[in-house]
């Protein structure tokens, strides 16, 4: 376990003029290596990308284009072959696994196309959860999860199981999920992939309306490009390298 202070201390220190905290997010010819040999896969060859604080952008490109692996990289969800990531300005992979998963756990959010519950707890404990992970004191933790299922309106259904829930509902659950720890950055994988085209413009509305009020940064993987129009700006991504930072109007 790190420490508070110690926290604290890698955040102050590791900040550089390149990435300062106006950026949320920044990659550096990020690269990563599945597998070695003649059975290796290049999935990222360089990436650079920097997101301000508070936007919402999307990662566009083929099935194969890299896109899982850089959302997991830019989560610490895994270690780059090479290149950096800063989260806040801090360079989270010159930090030790602890460090790293504390990142993972205060600083982002995730949300999944299989919405990833845990099917026999109730919605309002899978929400509790990440509160667990963060020591959120026991009374605090239900608190915080029923407010935050109000704010994506299912106050009223925290007692039921995810599967007594609809698809959009259960991905409007991850939601609160992703957000309850109040994350400076949530990270969403195809999070309509797996929704009718009328949910999946509510879920992102929903979102859009999340990442106003609690002002947190939002990088969406999608292949939908009306999901894509409803953000700011849109990363095209094709065999492991951006080739488009596209402004949306
Ligand atoms: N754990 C792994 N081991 C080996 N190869 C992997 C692994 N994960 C991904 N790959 C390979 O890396 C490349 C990029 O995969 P990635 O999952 O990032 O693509 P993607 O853009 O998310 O695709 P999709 O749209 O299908 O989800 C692909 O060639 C994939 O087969
Ligand atoms: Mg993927």
């Amino acid at each position: 376990m790190v420490c508070r202070n110690a926290y604290i201390n890698v955040i102050d220190i590791d900040i550089d003029d390149d990435t300062m905290p106006e950026y949320a997010v920044v990659a550096e010819n990020l690269t990563k290596v599945y597998g070695e040999g003649s059975l290796a896969v290049h999935a990222l060859r360089g990436v650079n990308l920097k997101i301000k604080r508070g936007d919402f952008v999307a990662v566009m490109g083929p099935s194969g284009s890299g896109k899982s692996t850089l959302l997991n990289l830019l989560g610490a969800l895994d270690r780059p072959t090479s290149g950096k990531v800063y989260i806040d300005g801090v360079d989270i992979y010159s930090l030790s696994d602890d460090e790293l998963a504390e990142i993972r756990a205060k600083k982002i959010g995730f949300v999944f196309q299989m919405f990833n519950l845990v099917p026999r707890m109730t919605v309002l404990k899978n929400v509790m959860l990440p509160l667990i992970v963060n020591g959120v004191p026991a009374g605090e933790r239900e608190k915080k999860a029923q407010e935050m299922l109000e704010l994506v309106g299912l106050g009223d259904k925290a007692h039921r199981r995810p599967l007594e829930l609809s698809g959009g509902e259960q991905q409007r659950v991850a939601i609160a999920r992703a957000l309850v720890t109040e994350p400076a950055i949530v990270l969403a994988d195809e999070p309509t992939g797996n929704l009718d085209s009328k949910t999946g413009a509510e879920i992102v509305q929903l979102m859009k309306r999340l990442n106003r009020e609690q002002e947190a940064t939002f990088v969406v993987v999608t292949h939908d490009p009306e999901v894509a129009q409803e953000t700011q700006k849109i990363f095209h991504l094709r065999d492991g390298v951006i080739v488009k930072e596209e402004e949306v109007p």
